[in-house]
């Protein structure tokens, strides 16, 4: 839910847990740490926050660039036949991908079927790590010292533009993942305080209510601590990067008949003990329609 009632902004807390960005009813844009309702430890079914006043991140400024893998959990690998890559693979989307937790995902022209090149959209349900202190060519065992916390992703792939125009042998993931709109993500950050441990999450992805994916974050090939610490090997990590950490079986990737995302199909990503993220494919057809009311600077 994009509305809260904002009830305090006198004081702050000494740490959020559930960091919302979100519109409070006076119109105004706040960070702010989501009160749960009683029933459920889902964010997005927060209706309330309290404003939390300076940067979530410290000092510094929060970049907006997303970082973006995809190691591939080896159930994936098993049933894909895909070879597990020794190290893990990185690309990056842009920005302008970010999507919040509830708006539809557009899908222009291009992306959509054309004569013999059908549209191939595909789902990949990932927990999604955000940097909190720079890091540059730390260790497996520094890493979570740097993240400020999880939530979930949906990291919107077309696989007609990723694989198919990709230029055998090569994928060309930017064309095929970073279209505007196509990384949804929240409902909240969750920091380490509430997830001490990212290795033990249960991840999952519905389309129109019926699960696809269902996995635990236990069988990452890669864990976060060492993607983090790989990724800073040469390249500093600012705060505010966030980075998608690659999805596992249940995609359309390897299914001898597969279902791709049309025109008004739903998708629901959630992981345990962070909440869901439910929005729904629409195609935008004219440059009005595009013009990106999507996403939220
Ligand atoms: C929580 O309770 C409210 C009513 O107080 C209900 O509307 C909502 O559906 C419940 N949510 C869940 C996830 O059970
Ligand atoms: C952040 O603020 C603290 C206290 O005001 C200051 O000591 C520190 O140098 C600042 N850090 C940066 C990176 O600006
Ligand atoms: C697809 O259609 C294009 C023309 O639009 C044609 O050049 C191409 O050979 C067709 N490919 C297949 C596999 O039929
Ligand atoms: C990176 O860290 C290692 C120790 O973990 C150190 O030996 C090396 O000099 C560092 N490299 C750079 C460029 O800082
Ligand atoms: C995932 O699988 C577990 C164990 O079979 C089940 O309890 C749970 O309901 C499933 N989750 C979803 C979203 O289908
Ligand atoms: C994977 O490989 C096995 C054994 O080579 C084969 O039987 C199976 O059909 C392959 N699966 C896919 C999805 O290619
Ligand atoms: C775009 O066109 C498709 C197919 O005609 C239609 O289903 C969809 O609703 C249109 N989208 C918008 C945003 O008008």
């Amino acid at each position: 839910m994009l509305q809260f009632l904002v009830l305090t902004a006198l004081f702050l807390l000494a740490g959020g847990e559930r960091i919302v960005r979100f519109i409070s009813s006076d119109g105004n844009t706040y960070f702010g740490d989501a009160i749960l309702p009683a029933n459920t430890t889902d964010a997005f079914f927060s209706t309330r926050a309290r404003v939390i006043q300076g940067d979530i991140l410290g000092n510094f400024t929060v970049t907006r660039e997303i970082k973006l893998l995809a190691p591939l959990p080896s159930e994936r690998v098993r049933t894909g036949n895909m070879t597990i890559p020794q190290w893990p693979i990185l690309f990056y989307k842009p920005w302008t991908a970010l999507n919040t937790p509830s708006d539809p995902i557009p899908v222009s022209a291009g992306f959509q079927t054309q004569g013999n090149f059908t549209s191939s959209m595909d789902w990949e349900g990932e927990l999604v790590v955000v940097i909190k202190k720079a890091a540059y060519n730390i260790t497996d065992d520094e890493a979570l010292d740097h993240v400020l916390g999880y939530t979930v992703g949906h990291d919107v792939s077309h696989r007609g533009w990723q694989i198919e125009r990709g230029g055998e042998p090569q994928p060309q993931y930017s064309m095929g993942k970073g279209a505007d709109g196509w990384a949804p993500w929240g409902p909240a950050i969750v920091t380490t305080d509430i997830i001490p441990d990212p290795q033990v999450l249960n991840l999952h992805t519905k389309v129109n209510g019926v699960t696809q994916q269902n996995a635990t974050t236990a069988d990452m090939i890669f864990g976060v601590k060492h993607l983090i610490s790989f990724f800073s090997m040469g390249t500093t990590l600012l705060p505010g990067d966030v980075i998608f950490t690659g999805t596992p079986s249940g995609t359309n990737l390897g299914k001898v008949i597969p279902q791709y995302l049309v025109n008004g199909d739903v998708v629901e990503v959630g992981l345990e003990n962070v909440g869901t993220c439910t929005n729904t494919i629409r195609y935008v057809n004219t440059s009005s329609d595009s013009v990106n009311s999507f996403f939220r600077l």
